[in-house]
């Protein structure tokens, strides 16, 4: 592992005034930038996948597990503190197996089905549209739904949006008044089909745009209901597939497109241990979760050659990381501890989406709760928060802020990947008169001293400040030891003439709001 110094172009000299005394200096335009961060950056991904609907969000009325309405109340009060702005379902790979006409009705009298996707599981439908809608209703998030391309139909995608958001005397809306449902609910975001070049239909580019044309043709608006219609958008770096989807999708109903980035530690066959790794393991890692900003501004490029306007938007609707199973689990049900290392990469995550919100304007990080790099856990009737949670809640101030451009001069981490990890890196932004800053201090074993510079009033006073660290990065929350990991009050800054001088401990993501 080599240590660098890398400057951003224009402020070598400021950088190296500065990072004699400082290990890192950022300098904040607080002019303003007149570009707000979307809210949806923040957004969730709840699949029927292990037991992120079961014993994760929904328990059932009749459980023993407290709930509200059938949802697990611990997990339900959460999720409200966090600020869900969207939340994508069914899927994932299983919405091109759901019938959602199974998951209506009285639940015994709902269909079942095998989840072929996910470790064969029985799936009963007792989770439907009317649970999952309410439940966005019931915590002010905007749904996201996932339609059925892959093993579906056009009349029974058709059929869907007609339950969901008609108003008048149609055969659908009436089976939904039928259902207990009178009013019909906003749905605004909806997916044409998930990863159609793989799990959705291993198609071609080229068939999957012709699919999209005539399936986006009877998602129909009904009153004063708009969609936002969704394309499957590509995977990594499958530039090919936005390209061909550009060409034969702008102007032709699509509003936005997706994409997918994973951050697995794959080198090595298996995709490794969420809670056992070296150091030089956790860098390698971080290395690769940021080269999503290569990946982003590539497909960006080509949406802007394609789109110059900016009509489509690009959304990044599964994000996360991804490592091997916790020992004894269901392999297919993708369930992973989360550690330090985890809220480091979510961080990092973040500081890189906020740069590019002229294109991207959502994204949904693999998902909310008992998947992949979950915000929650759940173990029969007990919780615990993770270290990912924490980072979202710590940052959500960021949802609807201005943004407040920041060049961060620092020493970076060379690991063999192409992009080397900055030892210290930032989100400022600025909402109902605070500034909010978002500090992250990669390096494992080193405090960094930063000093923030403001272009204009800068701040006055430090009105919170808080901390997430532990002693180690493998530190993680368990349902014996639920608060390993969690969030502290912070003290180590001070207002000088220079400006804000805060020093990160090693491993930490510090949130300060300031007037
Ligand atoms: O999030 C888990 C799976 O990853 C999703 O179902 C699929 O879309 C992706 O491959």
């Amino acid at each position: 592992m080599k240590r660098l110094i890398t400057f951003l172009a224009g402020a070598c000299l400021l950088a190296t005034a500065s990072l004699s005394a400082q290990d890192a200096t950022i300098r904040v335009h607080d002019a303003g930038s007149g570009v707000t961060i979307p809210a949806e950056i923040y957004g969730q991904f709840s699949e029927h996948l292990g037991r992120c609907i079961y014993g994760g969000l929904w328990v059932g009325k009749d459980s023993s597990v407290p709930n509200v309405e059938g949802y697990r109340k611990d997990v339900f009060d959460a999720l409200k503190a966090l600020k869900i702005p969207v939340m994508r379902w069914p899927g994932g790979c299983f919405a091109d197996d759901y019938h959602w006409m199974d998951g209506i009705g009285p639940q015994d009298k709902r269909g079942y089905l095998t989840n072929n996707s996910w470790g064969g599981t029985l799936e009963d439908n007792s989770f439907g549209t009317h649970e999952f809608l309410n439940l966005c209703e019931m915590l002010g998030i905007e749904p996201y739904i996932s339609g059925n391309v892959g093993s579906g139909s056009v009349e029974e995608m058709a059929k869907w949006v007609e339950y969901m958001t008609s108003d008048a005397k149609t055969p659908m809306a009436d089976l939904r008044r039928a259902n207990g449902r009178e009013k019909p609910w906003k749905v605004k975001y909806f997916g044409i089909g998930n990863e159609a070049w793989g799990c959705g239909g291993n198609m071609t580019p080229e068939y999957y745009s012709d699919l999209f044309r005539r399936y986006g043709t009877y998602l129909r608006n009904f009153g004063d209901n708009r969609l936002f219609k969704i394309a499957s958008g590509a995977s990594d770096y499958d530039y090919n597939w936005t390209r061909v989807l550009m060409k034969n999708l702008v102007g032709r109903g699509m509003h936005g497109i997706s994409l997918h980035y994973y951050t697995v530690p794959g080198w090595r066959g298996s995709k490794g241990s969420a809670t056992q790794f070296s150091d030089s393991d956790y860098y390698w890692l971080l290395s690769k979760t940021i080269e999503i900003e290569d990946v982003l501004r590539k497909h960006i490029e080509i949406m802007d050659e394609l789109d110059p306007s900016g009509r489509v938007a690009l959304l990044l609707d599964e994000w996360g990381t991804w490592f091997d199973v916790e020992p004894g689990t269901n392999p297919g049900h993708l369930y992973q501890q989360n550690t330090m290392r985890d809220a480091i990469i979510a961080a990092l995550n973040f500081d890189i989406f906020h740069k590019y919100t002229r294109r991207l304007k959502m994204a949904n990080i693999a998902q909310v709760v008992n998947v992949l790099q979950a915000m929650i856990l759940t173990n029969d009737t007990q919780m615990v928060l993770t270290p990912t949670y924490h980072v979202f809640e710590m940052y959500n101030v960021h949802q609807d802020a201005e943004f407040l451009e920041s060049e961060v001069m620092t020493p970076h981490i060379r690991t063999e990947r192409k992009m080397a990890v900055p030892e210290v890196d930032a989100t400022v932004s600025r909402k109902d008169g605070q500034m909010h800053l978002s500090l992250v201090n990669t390096d494992l074993k080193r405090a960094k001293k930063v000093l923030v510079t403001f272009d204009e009033a800068g701040i006055r006073s430090v009105v919170s400040a808080r901390v997430l660290t532990s002693r180690d990065v493998r530190d993680h929350n368990d349902f014996d030891k639920p608060e390993v990991v969690k969030p502290a009050a912070f003290k180590d800054f001070k207002i000088t003439k220079a400006g804000l001088e805060v020093t990160l401990p090693p491993c930490s993501v510090v949130a300060l709001a300031a007037k």
